[in-house]
């Protein structure tokens, strides 16, 4: 076996993919060729999901026919009510989130297939599917009852009516559809990956979209932003940034690896796999944070947030990442920091299912091979043919 590997797949080119890609040198991320500033904003989170899903800005007639299947998509059984008022209140969101997904894999027509065009109706359930649990978890485990909404609001819209209870301002709503199109979709990520690999075996879309929520809470990925709240939150004070981050990455945190004494501790919403410099999404959500925070009084955590980034870059190279600016956006959006993730899936469920369609539809299994560190073949040790001789 080659020995010229590096862990965690570094470098891998897994497969081919058409949906979207990164420029990690430039800190540019692209959907179909547009650039992810040019779309942000411009174009609504329902047709960026169909460029992703189809290759192509919608003309005006097939945006129209797009929205109306999404509409047609948004109702939350009550069974799946049911389930999330059975879950202990104290869960997280993403549980919370990932169990109603295999729930409703049981509930859903085209159950038994994943013929591409049953494959695209449950996609249009799931992108109305995650928001729907979000919001209506939200409620529950705060004592008030989910509600519904005009099917046909904006997503963005849709979403925020869900989860406030009330129709959201134009501006807010402006807000989560450019938050919601910044995490649509991001190349091979460890949760669209998780995905790609289920639908690999020919497993369903449900079952792609549970690995995926799974793999998305870990800290290291989509969970970064929950921690980046939590972290500003404890800071509190601008004045105490430096002085924390001192403490995170140690008084020798410029020293290599075999140099360090202490394990340097991470400060989330820093550093990327493939990221060399600051993260594109991060640039408008960091313009976008700094107006929020102006808009509704919560300047104090952006403060702290630009405290962080410059003690950050006055030590390290890391770039910023997507989790930083975005999970101060939520903050002045009032969204708790355990929810911060389930804002991320709600964006990622586009990307997730654009690339799932796209496995499907040219498949082969994925399976790598492990660079094996264990014994070399051996005979079982003689003493166990002795005990089974006796036994
Ligand atoms: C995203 C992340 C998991 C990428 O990991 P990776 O590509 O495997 O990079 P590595 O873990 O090999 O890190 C490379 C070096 O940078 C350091 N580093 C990476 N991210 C760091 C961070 N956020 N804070 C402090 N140091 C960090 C590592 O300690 C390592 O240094 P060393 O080689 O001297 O030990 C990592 O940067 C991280 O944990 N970031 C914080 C969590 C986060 O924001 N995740 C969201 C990503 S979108």
């Amino acid at each position: 076996m080659d020995s010229d590997w590096k862990a965690g797949l570094e470098d891998v080119v897994a497969a081919d993919s058409a949906v979207c890609t990164i420029d990690g040198g430039a800190g540019r991320l692209y959907y179909r060729g547009y650039e992810i500033g040019d779309l942000a904003g411009t174009v609504p989170f329902e047709d960026v999901t169909r460029l992703l899903w189809f290759g192509e800005l919608p003309a005006a007639d097939e945006a129209r026919a797009f929205r109306a299947r999404l509409a047609e998509a948004r109702t939350l059984p009550d069974s799946i009510v049911g389930l999330l008022r059975s879950l202990p209140r104290d869960g997280h969101p993403l549980d919370a989130l990932r169990t109603a997904v295999s729930f409703a894999a049981a509930l859903d027509p085209d159950a038994g297939s994943i013929d591409a065009e049953a494959n695209l109706r449950k996609a249009f359930r799931l992108v109305a599917l995650v928001p729907a649990v979000v919001a209506a978890w939200q409620r529950l485990r705060i004592g008030r009852e989910p509600v519904t909404a005009p099917a046909t609001d904006s997503h963005a819209a849709w979403f925020l009516t869900l989860l406030e209870g009330h129709a959201p301002s134009a501006e807010v709503a402006r807000v989560m559809d450019i938050a919601l199109t910044l995490h649509a979709d991001h190349e091979f990520n460890a949760s669209t990956f998780a995905a790609r690999v289920a639908v690999a075996t020919r497993a369903d879309l449900h079952a792609a979209v549970v690995a995926a929520i799974a793999t998305l809470k870990g800290p290291s990925h989509g969970g970064a932003n929950e921690d980046v709240l939590l972290m500003l939150r404890e800071i509190g004070d601008p004045d105490k940034a430096e002085v924390f981050i001192e403490s995170r990455l140690g008084r020798r945190g410029a020293l290599s690896r075999r140099e360090r004494t202490e394990p340097r501790t991470r400060v989330p919403g820093f550093g990327h796999r493939v990221y060399r410099v600051d993260d594109a999404r991060a640039r408008v959500l960091r313009g976008m944070a700094k107006a929020m925070a102006e808009a509704t009084g919560r300047q104090r955590l952006f403060a702290v947030a630009e405290g962080v980034y410059d003690a950050m870059r006055a030590r390290t190279t890391l770039p910023v990442n997507v989790d930083f600016f975005s999970a101060v956006v939520y903050d002045a959006l009032g969204i708790p920091p355990d929810l911060c993730t389930s804002i991320f899936a709600t964006g990622r469920i586009a990307g997730w299912c654009a690339h799932a369609l796209e496995q499907y539809a040219d498949n082969r299994l994925i399976r790598p091979r492990a660079h094996y560190t264990g014994p070399p073949p051996r005979p079982l040790p003689s003493t166990l043919a002795v005990r089974s001789s006796s036994a």
